[in-house]
């Protein structure tokens, strides 16, 4: 059966996966990803990003943004717009800009309403701010924060609802998924946001985890999110080891699948899971964590691992 089929099946919305423009030219590939029996949902890894959508201030080109929405659409899968702000992947005109609060403010509200308007209609979902905080639950002091402070996240949440107002509208961020300093930072900055009155629909849980390290507070985690009235979902899944790969090790990591699917089971506002691309051929791990990789469901080969039986068997 395929994956997106077996979460329907018990009640989630979707079970998707990241996918890029350079991997559409592999058809061992595309043949996985264009069945929406296996991915319902498909979230582009880099094409909607502000690089590739607005490399030069005012001059958008969403060529290859396009081929992931068409493609899903195509399918009949769910796409989630990935991203309008982030402190990643800017180009060097945002960074180095030295603009004021005002021309900052009228930058990011371009840029979401541009992006989001252009996909309207088309997006479930946006992760509209992505990894606002540190760790320790502070703010990340990124070109964004250092100039406008917090109000940066409402800026953007605000213009990317009245863009598409029937997208919904998340932060994303890692470390967030048990909790801790930086879930409890993020639980009140959506308590704030909802207090101002400001659109917050959900919250993503990156979910980028390493073998035997899946948070033991994933759950009641979730539950706290979902206690603030938002939606969750689980949106960069994979589980990585230190190379080489063992029976062991993928032992484990079925295991870790497993784990990470049936919390989003036992929590009914987790709306679905998306894992960040599903075979460890295109997988963005290795070159991020040297050393490290091995993180998804598929191998190489584009061969099914105990990880994909671990999903399964979650749900
Ligand atoms: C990654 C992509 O997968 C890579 O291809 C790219 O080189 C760097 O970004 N968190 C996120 C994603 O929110 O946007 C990142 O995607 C992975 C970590």
């Amino acid at each position: 059966a395929g994956l997106h089929a077996v979460a329907r099946q018990a009640g989630k919305l979707y079970l998707g996966t990241a996918t890029d423009n350079p991997e559409l030219t592999t058809t061992a590939y595309t043949a996985i990803l264009d069945n929406n029996q296996m991915f319902g949902q498909i979230t582009a890894a880099n094409s909607m990003k502000w690089d590739a959508t607005e490399p030069s201030r005012g001059v958008f080109t969403f060529t290859n943004g396009d081929v992931i929405a068409n493609l899903a659409q195509r399918n009949g899968q769910l796409l989630r717009g990935h991203n309008c702000v982030w402190h990643q992947q800017l180009p060097s005109w945002v960074t180095s800009g030295n603009f004021n609060a005002a021309t900052l403010t009228s930058i990011i509200q371009t840029h979401c309403s541009t992006l989001v308007g252009h996909y309207k209609g088309r997006v479930r979902t946006w992760d509209v701010v992505n990894e606002p905080l540190n760790d320790d639950g502070s703010f990340r002091q990124d070109v964004f924060f250092n100039t406008l402070g917090q109000g940066y996240i409402a800026t953007a949440l605000r213009a990317a609802k009245a863009a598409d107002p029937n997208a919904k509208v998340y932060i994303n961020d890692f470390n967030i998924e048990g909790t801790g300093a930086k879930a409890t930072a993020m639980k009140n900055l959506i308590r704030s946001l909802k207090s101002q009155g400001v659109p917050i629909d959900g919250v993503g849980l990156q979910s980028h985890f390493i073998v035997g390290q899946v948070p033991t507070t994933l759950v009641q985690n979730m539950q706290e999110f979902a206690a603030l009235g938002v939606e969750v979902a689980i949106t960069e899944l994979d589980v990585r080891m230190t190379l080489p790969e063992t029976a062991a090790l993928l032992a484990q990591q079925k295991k870790d699948f497993q784990t990470v699917v049936a919390a989003c089971q036992a929590v009914p506002q987790c709306v679905g899971i998306t894992i960040w691309d599903f075979t460890d051929r295109f997988s963005f791990v290795p070159s991020t964590f040297p050393g490290q990789g091995a993180a998804t469901p598929w191998d190489e080969n584009l061969v099914k691992k105990p990880a994909f039986d671990g999903i399964v068997a979650g749900f």
